[in-house]
């Protein structure tokens, strides 16, 4: 290059392999983020690598349409980057303005459709998804990371969630009320809210999107779905089984770009009525507020600062194996990874040994290889942010463990790190305070019961939370005490099942809880209707 700045661009490509989207925002970056796709332009310096390089698509009103997006990026496999997965259209505001219309368009039709019907659609959804679960689950994981277990575990839990939602269409009921006058009564129906947005992160790209969807449609709305650019493919597979199953033209729509551009339009279009996000706290409290002036109903499901409390009459290994499984499985970037372990002192020396055993024993590598229990972080970017948390724990406590990125042979393709442990933390210690989304567990040691509910509850997120005892006050007390929306006995912060309420107290979440039938508090509006039978004028005024 002969030129200083895109020398620095071609060194940024290289390093991160991946354009930061969301950073996009003057010209130069706009450049960049086109030097960057350079596929599209023809590069050479970006496009040595590999393999089944597809370029993604929009799918709108039924069809798959190549974006006319000037800017594209590319998403490399997280575990080996010279595999070049796919290159993301940044879709334009036009775009998705008419992906939200072609929803207003098929969202009278899909209301008007009876909901066992919308259901049967779906229960062929979900045995397509479970048919194709194999290929799902691979692409997920050379486009995520995460290991084929869990990738094949995630694929099954959103067939789970879609067979679910299903048998909603024969459960949407309302309410009937006796009334105050003879020959009257009154009752609710419940209406679809017409056109919802899911704007869905990166590290559950099946299930999260598919927890959105399936109770959008099932209760009869239409929807725009704007997947993260980090997982394309995996977007375009899931939208392409629910329309297999049949859902209609313009009843699902899905749009590849940036939240600053088509998130924001989908935010702010008066057209959608619905919006229901999953990402980070910072992002989820600026949508809440930009949709709330266009009064729309918002769903947010944020970070998370997941304490296991482990008191000293708790099972050990259980309560080792559970820190481990919830701090370091999906490479902790989960919502409701485990990021702080509060331990009773008198253990605590014997449960940090433990731990550290086990921590390091943790088999890190590519998520396709046999044996793998950890794949890589998600992007450079990512990775960048835990070896910082990382410097900021060693100054704050004690590295017992891991610290830094893992280099030599296989790693030196992907953005991997090695399961961290770091005792000595303080309440009030950024690590203990911040989300980091890598495989990093704090420990706080307290001296009982009160101080660990207090620790645990120190904290602005309120997701989830485990407590291993085998004393049922006490685990009765943590139940009551812990501000957290979901809290686990004996078993790890992650997971939850398909037709279990999901979501956090405190600044993890915001509006109606999604997953089981209590989504249907989010995807539906209650109409309610009075009805006179007695043929006269009405005497009484009803208060
Ligand atoms: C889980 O713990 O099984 O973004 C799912 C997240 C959460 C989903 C976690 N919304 O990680």
């Amino acid at each position: 290059m002969n030129c200083g700045r895109l020398q620095v661009q071609e060194r940024e490509c290289e390093e991160s392999a991946i354009v930061r989207i969301e950073c996009i925002i003057d010209e130069g970056d706009v450049e960049k983020g086109r030097l960057c796709g350079g596929v599209k332009l023809g590069r050479g310096a970006m496009t040595t690598a590999t393999t089944t390089d597809v370029l993604a698509k929009n799918f709108v009103n039924g069809e798959w349409v190549e974006s006319k997006a000037a800017r594209i990026v590319e998403r490399r496999n997280p575990a080996n980057t010279d595999d070049v997965v796919a290159r993301v259209p940044l879709s334009t505001r036009e775009e998705m303005k008419e992906a939200i219309a072609a929803a207003k368009d098929a969202a009278a039709a899909w209301s008007d459709t009876p909901a066992p019907t919308r259901g049967k659609i779906l229960f062929r959804a979900a045995h397509l998804m479970e048919g194709q679960k194999e290929e799902l689950a691979r692409i997920l994981t050379r486009e995520e990371g995460k290991t084929l277990k869990d990738a094949r575990g995630e694929v099954q839990r959103a067939a789970n969630i879609i067979e679910f939602m299903a048998g909603e269409g024969r459960r949407m009921n309302g309410e009937t009320m006796p009334s105050e006058l003879p020959k009257n009564f009154s009752y609710t129906l419940r209406r679809p809210l017409g056109v919802v947005g899911a704007i869905t992160p990166w590290n559950f790209p099946v299930a999260i999107p598919v927890w959105k969807i399936a109770p959008a449609l099932a209760y009869g709305n239409t929807v725009v779905f704007k997947p993260s650019t980090l997982t394309p493919l995996t977007a375009m597979k899931v939208a392409e089984i629910f329309h297999q199953a049949g859902v209609p033209a313009g009843a699902l729509n899905v749009v590849m770009g940036s939240g600053r551009e088509t998130g924001d339009e989908l935010v702010q279009n008066r057209l959608v009525h619905g919006l229901s996000f999953t990402g980070s706290t910072e992002v989820g409290s600026h949508l809440y507020a930009s949709g709330a002036k266009g009064l729309k109903k918002i769903q947010c499901e944020m970070g998370g600062k997941n304490p296991v409390v482990v008191m000293a009459d708790a099972d050990l290994s259980l309560a080792v194996e559970a820190t481990a499984q919830g701090a370091f499985g999906s490479t902790g970037q989960r919502c409701t990874a485990t990021s702080r372990v509060v331990v009773e002192e008198t253990i605590a020396d014997e449960f940090v040994k433990r731990l550290v055993e086990r921590a390091n024993r943790f088999v890190v590598g590519d998520g396709m290889d046999a044996g793998v229990e950890m794949g890589p972080s998600v992007d450079e970017n990512q990775l960048q942010t835990v070896v910082k948390y990382i410097e900021i724990g060693k100054s704050e406590g004690k590295l017992l463990c891991g610290g830094e990125r893992l280099t030599g042979g296989k790693y030196n393709k992907g953005w991997f790190v090695a399961p961290t442990v770091i005792d000595g933390i303080a309440v009030e210690n950024r690590v203990a305070q911040e989300e980091i989304f890598g495989p990093v567990v704090s420990v706080i040691r307290v001296k009982n019961f009160d101080e660990a509910i207090e620790a645990a509850n120190s904290v602005r997120y309120g997701l989830s939370s485990a407590i291993y005892s085998t004393d049922s006050n006490k685990i009765f007390e943590f139940v009551d005490k812990i501000e957290t929306g979901m809290t686990h006995v004996n078993s790890p912060t992650v997971g939850g099942e398909a037709h279990v309420p999901f979501g956090g107290a405190k600044e993890s979440s915001v509006g109606a809880r999604e997953v089981g039938h209590a989504a249907m508090d989010f995807y539906t509006d209650i109409k309610i209707v009075y009805v006179d039978y007695t043929g006269r004028k009405r005497e009484s005024n009803i208060y």
